[in-house]
């Protein structure tokens, strides 16, 4: 597997950065601004992540997504390592990444990953989507915040 930036806007896969924050506009926003990272297998692309500077010193994981019918193989993890490596190399001291109160398994990913939850975001979620998002039976309603330090 290689992890390359994809500089081309146009090559930006938007359907797997939806499926991991479902407003179109919000992605757009922080893809503005952000370095985009495809990881290809054979050319074929199956997982990137959006890395976004934060704040002075801080880098934000805003978007990580893996192609459905390759999750759970090790590339999420691979994605994040890089991610890390990356913003170390730009200078950044902290790297941080936020998600739904109700997504367990990518919370125990992150952890796995070395990250510490660090603060909630109270009603994020129902204050900022239109559609009531739900998984492993849980309304999604708070984002987690969660930081590594480099
Ligand atoms: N309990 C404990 N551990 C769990 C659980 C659980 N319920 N669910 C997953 N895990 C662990 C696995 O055991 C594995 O750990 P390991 O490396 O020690 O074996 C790890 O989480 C999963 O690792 P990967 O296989 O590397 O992850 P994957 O390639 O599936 O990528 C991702 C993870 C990006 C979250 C993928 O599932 C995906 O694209 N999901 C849909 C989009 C999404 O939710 N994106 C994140 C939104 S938040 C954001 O973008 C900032
Ligand atoms: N992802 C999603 N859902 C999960 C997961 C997971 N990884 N693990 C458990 N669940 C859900 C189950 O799906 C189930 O939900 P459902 O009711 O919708 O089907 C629910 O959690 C488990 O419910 P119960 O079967 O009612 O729970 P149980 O009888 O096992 O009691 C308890 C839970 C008390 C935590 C028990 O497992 C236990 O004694 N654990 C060891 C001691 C412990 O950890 N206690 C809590 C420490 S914190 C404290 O004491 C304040």
């Amino acid at each position: 597997m290689e992890i390359h930036q994809i500089t081309d806007k146009k090559m930006v896969p938007m359907n797997l950065l939806l499926l991991a924050d479902p407003n179109q506009q919000i992605v757009e926003n922080y893809l503005g601004d952000g370095y985009c990272y495809g990881a290809y297998q054979r050319g074929n692309l199956i997982g990137v992540y959006v890395l976004i500077k934060k704040s002075s010193g801080i880098a934000e994981i805003a978007n990580i997504a893996v192609q459905p019918d390759r999750q759970n193989e090790g590339i999420g993890r691979k994605l994040i390592e890089h991610a890390i490596g990356e913003a170390k190399n730009l200078g950044f001291e902290h790297i941080e990444i936020g998600t739904g109160n109700s997504s367990i398994g990518q919370l125990a990913l992150y952890q796995k990953c070395g990250f510490h939850m660090q603060t909630i975001i109270k009603d994020f979620f129902t204050d900022n989507y239109d559609e009531p998002i739900e998984e492993n039976g849980i309304t999604c309603r708070d984002m987690i915040r969660l930081s590594k330090q480099l």
